[in-house]
């Protein structure tokens, strides 16, 4: 066997340029910060009202790894149409931010919410909400993403959906999160199979539960933390650079052969 064969590809990222949704906080905020560490190029986005949060993040991105950052205003929700902050102004902003020719390598799917509610009890508006962030938005942003992969010279990308265990798994109060992040784990196998030929690899994330703002209510509740603890083989919560390490991990070169895969990073959760 020659070195050529043997050697592993690379883990860098040198000059690619990635953008991550809902940056401002939790893993998106820590995805910035691994992908900097990388070498990537970061378009840090964030809702509009909450711009100020992602323009911190990609400031101490900056600041701590001496890459390029941009901050960007992105509602998911808003699919079409040319409003500050909707999809199709985000990634024409994120493609023309950096002097790299309009390429974007790199979206990170990281924007999502919960809202936690007994199946019997869940209103269409909350059904609607969750299923619009986590599913919907989340499939617009790769389509306009994706078209551009596939136009650039040279032409591809890699596409990273954080989906979550509950997409693999059922939990209680989650009828419409479950859902969206199902939807979000077999629509990954789609966009691996329908845009492998323009060189776009599409993989999905699951974590387990991380302490973000979107879960501290839930995590403030002993009864339900220790449920969750119980649940989980390694018996901890994961951290939210553990999920960035595996986006990290299947951006890069070394996962050049890896697409239509869902990473649990669950500390075994779905294992038993
Ligand atoms: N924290 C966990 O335990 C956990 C576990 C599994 C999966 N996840 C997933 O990880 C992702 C990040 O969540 P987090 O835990 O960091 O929570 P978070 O609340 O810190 O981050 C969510 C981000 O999404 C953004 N967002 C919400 N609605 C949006 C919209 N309409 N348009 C654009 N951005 C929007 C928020 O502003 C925020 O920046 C989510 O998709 C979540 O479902 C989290």
């Amino acid at each position: 066997m020659d070195h050529a064969t043997t050697r592993v590809a690379s883990w860098g990222l040198d000059d690619q340029v990635a953008l991550v949704t809902g940056a401002g906080s939790g893993l998106g905020e820590a995805t910035a910060h691994a992908l900097a560490a990388a070498g990537a190029r970061v378009i840090v986005t964030e809702q509009p009202h909450l711009l100020e949060k992602a323009e911190t993040t990609a400031r101490a991105v900056r600041d701590a790894y001496g890459v390029e950052t941009v901050a960007v205003p992105l509602d998911v929700r808003l699919v079409s149409g040319d409003d500050p902050g909707s999809i199709p102004s985000c990634v024409e902003a994120a493609a023309t931010a950096f002097d790299a020719n309009g390429r974007i390598d790199i979206l990170v799917n990281n924007a999502g919410l919960n809202i936690p509610q007994m199946a019997f009890d869940v209103t269409e508006e909350a059904w609607d909400r969750i299923l619009d962030v986590n599913l919907k938005g989340l499939f617009f942003m790769a389509q306009a993403v994706g078209r551009r992969m596939r136009d650039q010279t040279p032409q591809g990308g890699c596409i990273v959906n954080v989906a979550s265990q509950m997409g693999i798994v059922g939990y209680s109060r989650r009828a419409a999160y479950c859902s969206s992040k199902a939807g979000a784990v077999n629509l990954t196998r789609v966009l691996c199979f329908e845009w492998a030929e323009y060189g776009i690899r599409v993989n999905a994330v699951c974590p387990t539960f991380v302490e973000t703002p979107l879960t501290q209510v839930t995590l403030n509740d002993p009864a339900i933390k220790a449920d969750i603890l119980r649940r989980i083989p390694l018996g901890r919560l994961a951290t939210p650079a553990e999920i960035a390490a595996a986006v990290v991990y299947l951006a890069s070169p070394a996962a050049a052969m890896v697409s239509g895969h869902a990473l649990v990073v669950d500390g075994g959760w779905t294992a038993v």
